[in-house]
């Protein structure tokens, strides 16, 4: 565990390039340090000054006679490596490099950046950018950067990958109303980056929820192990930018095609437990409604209203979330029928009608909230002339006091005349949106994240399946040695077969005779396939023959398919045809593979056949976590798919153990060789029992 105490609440601190000239960024250190109240000491390090600020200045950090824990660092890039090193000497812990000019610009920079990581490891000092802002922590308080100011008191922490963003996002706070508890910014991660970070606001007790912007994730392994733990303990959010789709392009197998960075992203974080947002009013949305409100204990909403229209959209968007509208219970629906004029809507939503007062609105609220079927509410209004916002928000605050378990959650739809009751709510910490699809979304991130921590055993995992390894790698030291990156059918029935997933069998024949002896072996009908390395598409070249029920067909169908390859693709190299069972019984699915540059392998399963990426009924997961049942059922379920495999129409259901252990025995191969680098099984068909992989494609590339 990184403890990163010495950044965040550090004994003494440097600022080496401290400035006594106002405009420089190594003055607006010294001073935010001074001005945020920071209890240790500040040592401004200049040669050319005695004093900064008040305080007395030296000229290296060597000559600072007690021990300092933190360096920020605002010299220019050609002096860093030199001033680093002289930081290491003196026994910094860690160092903050706000200088730019480094891997940003170009190789002259990265080498720079190179020679600081170099200096940095030397001395066993951990460094944040360079190229940043700086980072605070306002409990300790600490304001170790050049930006304005310094954000309110709060629990939220806010990782930035841009410097704007954090500059921007903390003038923004004061008007919003957002206290933080720490704000970083990460640079260009020449050390530490966000899951270090995370891992540290994760056991950070003064900060309930993790906001991070993101353009990358330097290393995908420790991203996702350090975030199975930390949202085990606080919600992440996070917003990635730079969704990417190239890798995608690229791809030559379906699995390839349909994934892409973007969707490996979405895989990882919903794998450990981080919630992703698109944009920035929702990922701040989040941490606003996280901040303040208790974690729902179910999905049900009671929505409470004087506008029949907001409460539709509200109802509407709820419907197409993962809330439902609360059902109220008898009781509750005698008592809003008693109480309110018979006009009024008493099921959910509650309308309390546009001529409401705040009597009306306080008897909805202790109906809804008193109500077992309900989980969270949301109170939407709209102002009218006889209205009372500011009422109605007392009174809101008022339930939010006492009934501490169930979040609420305030649109207030309208402008001026309700600022004054929108202040009211903010400043006690009711989240208050102007318009009830954002409230909706918010409180969705919410439930999501509830279930994730009501689901946090973690399912036992499966044990090792009994593979031969060696016959895997055999097999692709002949490929390589042929200097090929895609398989041939029969070489990659053998990969499979030492798996022990289920796979027909593939011969290869180089005469027609040799193919209607193999027929005769394996029994008719049979396949015959053209076996090129050139030919990946082997239906568009004429290469495929299906459906072969006797020694003559066989015969004149190899003929047909040198003849026709010939004629296509008279270049291509041909080691002879293929030859297999032809098997037609079963659901066709997909089982495939792709792997992302960050997070390693990803498996891929949905409706199979000819029309994957047409249809595009397929569900991800990354290898890693497919090793337990549950997870490899919930990806099964997650597709159409499933639906033809349990029985469509009174069609007998498919054998799941099959196709699960080959799910598993799938994810368990593309991690023990990181050589492949795609892969389909496609179509796999799943019969009543047992499955039969009948093409597969198994491209591989130079180990990592
Ligand atoms: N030890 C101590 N002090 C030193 C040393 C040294 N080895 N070398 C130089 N200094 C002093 C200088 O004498 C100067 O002090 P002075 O004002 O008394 O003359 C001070 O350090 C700063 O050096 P300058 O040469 O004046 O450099 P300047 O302040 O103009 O720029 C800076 C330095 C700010 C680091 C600049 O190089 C830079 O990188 N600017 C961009 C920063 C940035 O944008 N970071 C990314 C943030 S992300 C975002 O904003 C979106």
């Amino acid at each position: 565990m990184s403890d990163l105490s010495y950044l965040f609440n550090p004994k003494a601190v440097a600022v080496i390039g401290a400035s006594a000239a106002p405009q420089k960024i190594g003055y607006a250190i010294v001073n935010n340090l001074i001005k945020s109240g920071y209890k240790g000491k500040i040592h401004p390090i200049n040669p050319k000054e005695k004093e900064i600020l008040g305080l007395p200045c030296l000229p290296a950090i060597g000559k600072v006679e007690t021990p300092v824990d933190l360096a920020v660092i605002s010299v220019p890039a050609r002096f860093c490596v030199p001033v680093l090193k002289e930081c290491g000497e003196a026994g910094v812990k860690g160092a903050i490099i706000i200088t730019a000019g480094f891997k940003e610009v170009g190789v002259e920079g990265l080498k720079l950046e190179r020679e600081l990581q170099a200096v940095g490891k030397k001395y066993n000092m951990r460094l944040v950018g360079p190229n940043c802002v700086g980072l605070m922590d306002t409990h300790t308080p600490l304001n170790a950067s050049f930006a304005t100011g310094f954000p309110e008191k709060g629990n939220i922490s806010f990782i930035s990958q841009s410097g704007a963003m954090v500059i921007a996002i903390l003038d923004w706070s004061f008007q919003a109303g957002l206290g933080f508890s720490r704000f970083i910014s990460l640079g260009n991660k020449s050390d530490l980056n966000e899951s270090d970070f995370i891992e540290s606001c994760a056991a950070d007790p003064n900060t309930k929820v993790i906001l991070v912007y993101a353009e990358d994730v330097s290393d995908g392994e420790k991203f996702i192990r350090i975030c199975t733990k930390a949202s085990k303990v606080k919600p992440i959010v996070i917003l990635k930018s730079g969704t990417s789709t190239a890798g995608a392009q690229a791809a030559s197998s379906h699995t390839g095609a349909l994934a892409g960075s973007n969707l490996a992203y979405d895989t990882a974080f919903r794998q450990s437990g981080v919630l992703r947002t698109d944009d920035m009013s929702d990922l701040f949305n989040l941490g606003r409604a996280f901040s303040t409100q208790p974690l729902p204990q179910g999905n049900r909403v009671a929505i409470i209203t004087n506008s029949g229209g907001p409460a539709i959209i509200a109802t509407d968007a709820i419907e197409k979330s993962g809330l439902t509208m609360a059902r109220f219970e008898k009781e509750t629906i005698d008592q809003l029928r008693e109480n309110l004029p018979a006009e009024s809507n008493i099921y959910n939503p509650i309308d309390v009608l546009g001529d409401a007062r705040v009597d009306r609105f306080r008897l909805a609220l202790e109906k809804a909230y008193e109500d077992e079927n309900v989980d969270s509410v949301i109170v939407i209004f709209s102002p009218t002339a006889v209205s009372e916002p500011e009422k109605i928000a007392e009174t809101i605050l008022e339930f939010k006091k006492k009934y501490t378990t169930k979040p609420v959650f305030a649109v207030y739809m309208g402008g001026k005349t309700l600022e004054k009751g929108k202040s009211i709510l903010v400043k006690d910490n009711v989240p208050t949106f102007t318009f009830p699809e954002s409230a909706v979304k918010a409180l969705e991130g919410m439930a999501r994240y509830a279930d994730f921590r009501r689901a946090n055993d973690t399912p036992p995992a499966l044990p090792l399946p009994k593979v031969d390894s060696n016959i895997v790698k055999a097999t692709f030291y002949d490929v390589i040695k042929d200097k090929r990156v895609l398989l041939m059918g029969y070489e990659s029935s053998k990969v499979l077969d030492a798996y022990g997933i289920p796979v027909n069998h593939t011969y290869l024949a180089t005469t027609a005779e040799e193919a209607c002896q193999i027929s005769q072996k394996i029994g008719y009908p049979v396949v015959l396939k053209i076996a090129s390395p050139r030919i990946a598409h082997k239906t568009d070249v004429g290469g495929v023959e299906i459906g072969l029920h006797n020694r003559r067909e066989v015969e004149k169908a190899y003929n047909r398919i040198r003849e026709r390859v010939g004629r296509y693709m008279p270049e291509a190299p041909i080691y002879g045809i293929e030859v297999s069972k032809m098997i037609d019984e079963g659901v066709e699915v997909i089982i495939g593979m792709s792997r992302d540059i960050q997070f390693g392998p990803m498996i891929a399963f949905g409706l199979g056949g000819i029309y994957v990426n047409l249809l595009k009924d397929v569900s991800f997961r990354l290898a890693s976590a497919l090793n337990n049942r549950k997870a490899i059922e919930e990806m099964i379920a997650e597709t159409k798919a499933y639906t033809l495999l349990k029985g469509y129409r009174g069609q007998k259901s498919a054998d799941m153990d099959t196709l699960i252990d080959a799910i598993y025995r799938t994810a368990r191969l593309v991690q023990d060789f990181d050589e492949i680098t795609e892969m389909d099984i496609n179509p796999l068909r799943v019969h009543t029992r047992g499955a039969t992989g009948l093409d597969v494609k198994i491209t591989i590339g130079q180990p990592d």
